[in-house]
């Protein structure tokens, strides 16, 4: 089974053939809303709204740790991950697709772990390469089978938000080698990593960042969704994609 996990514009998959939805409990508490079961191409699918259906959790209130353990009580082959970014890197623009390779946290406050508990074995994972690269692989394979531009690559930068950056500080970012800038990259990854999870992201660049771009004095808010919502025909037709290769 293939997991999904969508963000900002993608709250449902127009190409899945829904069989039955169902709220799963976990130690941690209930995930952002009930999974989503279903086919593509005759393959089994899993999808999660990682903001609630509605679009109703802010990143930093999310219940990462049960949405990916939820996810991680299926044993799914790969957690294929969307997520919106501000783009830094200049040829970043908005719409375009990027599979990230890289992430800095600045992310606070957030329950981050599964191996916190102090009556534990203290645990300690290897985060040197935070995606899968299998999963990743597959996403560019799929993405050139699809036809779709993607870029290869990249230092996601994970803020807190829900408000977006200061001008000075996607100039920070940028010093610290971040590429694009995003709310829900972590502790998402990380707790993928611990459960052993194959995860990668598709990230799509819903504006420049702040003070980037045409975005010189504000971002426009208004036009994020209608960017989100062209460029996530692409991301279906990619996701298209992942199914059948994954199917091979
Ligand atoms: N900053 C942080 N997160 C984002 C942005 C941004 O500019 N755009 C979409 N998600």
């Amino acid at each position: 089974m293939l997991a999904i996990i969508g963000g900002s514009g993608l709250t449902q998959l127009s190409c899945l053939e829904i069989s039955h939805r169902q709220i799963i409990r976990t130690p941690y508490g209930e995930p952002s809303g009930p999974l989503t079961f279903g086919k593509m191409k005759d393959q089994d699918i899993v999808f999660l709204a990682r903001h609630g259906h509605g679009h109703t959790i802010p990143p930093h209130a999310i219940n990462y740790r049960a949405n990916i353990w939820a996810l991680h009580s299926l044993q799914p082959s790969h957690v294929i991950a969307v997520a919106s970014v501000g783009g830094i890197r200049s040829d970043l623009v908005p719409g375009s697709l990027v599979i990230p390779d890289q992430i800095v946290d600045y992310t606070y406050g957030r329950e981050f772990t599964y191996f916190g508990d102090k009556d534990q074995r203290v645990r300690h994972v290897d985060f040197t390469l935070p995606y899968s690269q299998p999963t990743r692989a597959l996403i560019l394979r799929a993405s050139e089978l699809a036809n779709e531009n993607v870029a290869q690559g990249g230092v996601y930068a994970a803020t807190q938000g829900p408000r977006l950056e200061t001008a000075a500080e996607i100039i920070r970012l940028e010093r610290d080698g971040a590429d694009m800038v995003g709310m829900t990259g972590m502790p998402e990854t990380a707790l993928a990593r611990e459960l052993g999870l194959q995860y990668a992201t598709i990230a799509v660049v819903a504006n420049y960042a702040a003070g980037r771009g045409t975005n010189i004095s504000a971002i426009p808010l208004r036009e994020i969704y209608a960017v989100l919502e062209k460029a996530m025909v692409g991301v279906r037709n990619i996701l298209e994609h992942v199914v059948s290769c994954h199917g091979d």
